[in-house]
């Protein structure tokens, strides 16, 4: 029986399928490298010393996800794959709509015709909103406040609503915080397209002198320093708990919701200095103004976690910088020609 990934060869994807390999599952991945490279795959089977099969399937193409239905005796699926850049979603919000809502439309269809009814959903702490104050309990009310993050909510009531309609589904959706970091052998890691959106590759590129300096969105929110505060999950941590969700949708049916954070805030002040402390380098920043749609404070409960999937965070925030700084230094143009 093997465990069917979609977005495999992502980010979080790879780190996943690394662990997954480890621990001696069957794996079958698909994607469309949309956002992704031929050559993870390559460096998944040089860190495990493992194969695994892979399709370069779109989720859109129903006949070609079909085809990995057929041909292989999945169990149960982790489902990955999404376009997730917030700030793209609000200018070109069909594309996301289409792509995230429908895809996972397409492949519950399949899993339904194909009698495979245990799916992990990567979800995000993007749907707690700008109105609940951390650390963030699994029970809040949920708000969106771009497409991306609208595509997360919907999704999620999409999978409450196929559990009503068949209680024989195991689903878990799991609400990510603030991913960073990298497998320790610096062989995979983040890459992303262009300029980085996110705090930690903008800081790595600067480090390696890619990027001049870091602007820093805002000094004066309601936090220790004024910077913002996010709650950073190293991502190897974070693939181990899709190990623990695995088997919690092997024993149990329902939907069940889980923070995956380290229950944790750090100030992006607090990172520039980890990341300076962690690699001996100095990070130039300037501060400007705030972004919008950026909250002050936003950490887990993550409680909720510990106690129903045994899982918790082992590496801390020095690890993360360590391991990011060991990616970036290595493959300064990412999975690119070096
Ligand atoms: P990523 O972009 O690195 O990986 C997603 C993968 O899905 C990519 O390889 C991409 O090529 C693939 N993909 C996208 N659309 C597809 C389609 N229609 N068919 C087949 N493949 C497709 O992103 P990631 O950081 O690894 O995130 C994985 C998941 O976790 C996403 O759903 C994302 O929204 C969610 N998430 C990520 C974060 C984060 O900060 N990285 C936070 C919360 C939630
Ligand atoms: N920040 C900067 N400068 C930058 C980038 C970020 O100061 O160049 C700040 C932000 O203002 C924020 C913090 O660093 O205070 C973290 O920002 P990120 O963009 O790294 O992460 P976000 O918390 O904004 O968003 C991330 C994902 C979203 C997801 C959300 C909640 O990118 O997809 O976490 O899980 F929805």
């Amino acid at each position: 029986m093997a465990i069917l990934i979609t977005g495999g060869t992502g980010y979080i994807g790879s780190h996943t399928v690394i662990e997954l390999l480890n621990q001696g599952y069957e794996v079958v991945v698909v994607d469309n490298f949309s956002n992704s490279k031929p050559e993870v795959i390559k460096r998944i089977e040089e860190i495990s010393g493992k194969k695994f099969s892979f399709y370069k399937v779109d989720l859109l193409d129903y006949i070609g996800l079909e085809k990995v239905f057929k041909e292989n005796n999945i169990s149960k699926v982790i489902h990955f794959a999404g376009l997730k850049a917030v700030g793209e979603s609000v200018s070109i919000p069909l594309k996301y709509y289409y792509n995230n809502i429908t895809g996972t439309l397409i492949l519950c269809e399949l899993m339904s015709k194909y009698g495979v009814k245990k799916l992990v959903f990567s979800s995000s702490a993007t749907v707690y909103g700008m109105n609940n104050v951390s650390p963030l309990t699994e029970d809040l009310p949920l708000s969106t406040t771009n497409p991306y993050g609208s595509t997360k909510l919907m999704i999620e009531r999409i999978l409450n609503d196929l559990v009503v309609s068949d209680p024989e589904w195991g689903i878990v959706i799991l609400r990510y915080f603030n991913p960073i970091g990298a497998h320790e052998s610096g062989r995979i890691g983040e890459d992303p397209n262009g300029i980085p959106n996110n705090l930690m590759p903008y800081i790595t590129q600067v480090a390696v002198g890619k990027r001049a300096a870091l602007s820093i969105f805002g000094n004066d929110y309601e936090t220790s320093d004024g910077t913002g505060v996010r709650d950073y999950i190293h991502v190897v941590d974070l693939a181990k708990g899709h190990l623990k969700a695995l088997e919690k949708v092997k024993s149990e049916k329902g939907v069940m919701v889980y923070n995956l954070g380290t229950g944790i805030g750090y100030s992006v002040l607090d990172v520039v200095k980890a990341f300076e402390k962690a690699t001996n380098m100095t990070i130039l920043y300037n501060i400007v103004d705030k972004r919008s749609g950026d909250v002050d404070r936003c950490f887990a409960d993550a409680s909720k976690a510990l106690k129903e999937l045994d899982w918790k965070c082992e590496k801390n925030l020095e690890d993360m910088c360590r391991d990011s700084w060991k990616w970036q230094v290595s493959n300064p143009n990412g999975y690119k020609e070096n």
